[in-house]
């Protein structure tokens, strides 16, 4: 069974999906790591973020490995372990970029089917249901207001000794939703049959509560 949960940075998706596969004994993938090891691996490299046929060529040469760890999934590429790097706000500012070129989409989409083509997984990402897994058996679209989203990272960056004001993250965000959905190559916008949650005004627990009566259903 894949269940797929796209949205907008912020939207809550990493912890609920993480939550979900815990407790229906599932893997998780999380598809944007895999762009951010990407753009972590341009950036040290110096190459052109503009040239996706060079980003892309980078993608299939330095496919990234997820792995389970003891504090969640780590996360490696060209032999470097680059779990905390690919946090930072230099390769956030700059993901965006290297995930709009449709030649890196599809390099990093082949890892992706080929990782979840067998056994339970639940996914998270922009694509996840509409390129990545369009068979998914369960399908949501999980979103919140632009500033609920803006003090959910404020607030998860501060716990990881990242100040940033509130504003900025507001300002941040609408620049990447703005890239994210308005690009060429699998713009972010909500697949067919999939259930839209507005996480604004529920909590984490409430939202893994809903896609497990989904994943029940979906099992019957
Ligand atoms: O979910 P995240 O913030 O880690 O994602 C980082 C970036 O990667 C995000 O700005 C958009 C891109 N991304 C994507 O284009 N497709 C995905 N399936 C996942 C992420």
């Amino acid at each position: 069974m894949i269940v797929a949960i796209d949205g907008p940075a912020g939207a809550g998706k990493s912890s609920v999906a993480r939550a979900v596969a815990r407790r229906i004994g599932a893997g998780y993938l999380d598809t944007g790591a895999m762009y951010r090891a990407l753009t972590w691996l341009a950036l040290d490299r110096r190459a052109d973020l503009d040239d996706g046929a060079e980003l892309a060529a980078l993608a299939r040469r330095y496919p990234s490995r997820l792995s389970p760890g003891e504090g969640g999934v780590i996360v490696q590429i060209a032999d470097t372990d680059v779990t905390s790097a690919i946090r930072e706000p230099d390769v956030t500012a700059e993901v965006s970029r290297v995930s709009a070129h449709a030649a890196v989409r599809a390099a990093v989409v082949a890892v992706q089917q080929e990782l979840i083509a067998e056994g339970d997984w639940v996914a998270d990402g922009r694509d996840v249901g509409t390129v990545i897994a369009p068979g998914a058996e369960v399908k949501v679209f999980m979103t919140a207001t632009v500033e609920e989203r803006a003090r959910r990272r404020v607030r998860d960056l501060e716990r990881v000794g990242q100040g940033v004001a509130h504003d900025e993250m507001v300002a941040e965000i609408e620049r990447r939703d703005g890239i994210d959905s308005g690009r060429e190559a699998s713009p972010m916008q909500v697949a067919d049959g999939a259930l839209v949650i507005d996480t604004s005004d529920l909590t984490e627990q409430q939202v893994v509560e809903v896609v497990e009566r989904l994943v029940a259903g979906a099992r019957g």
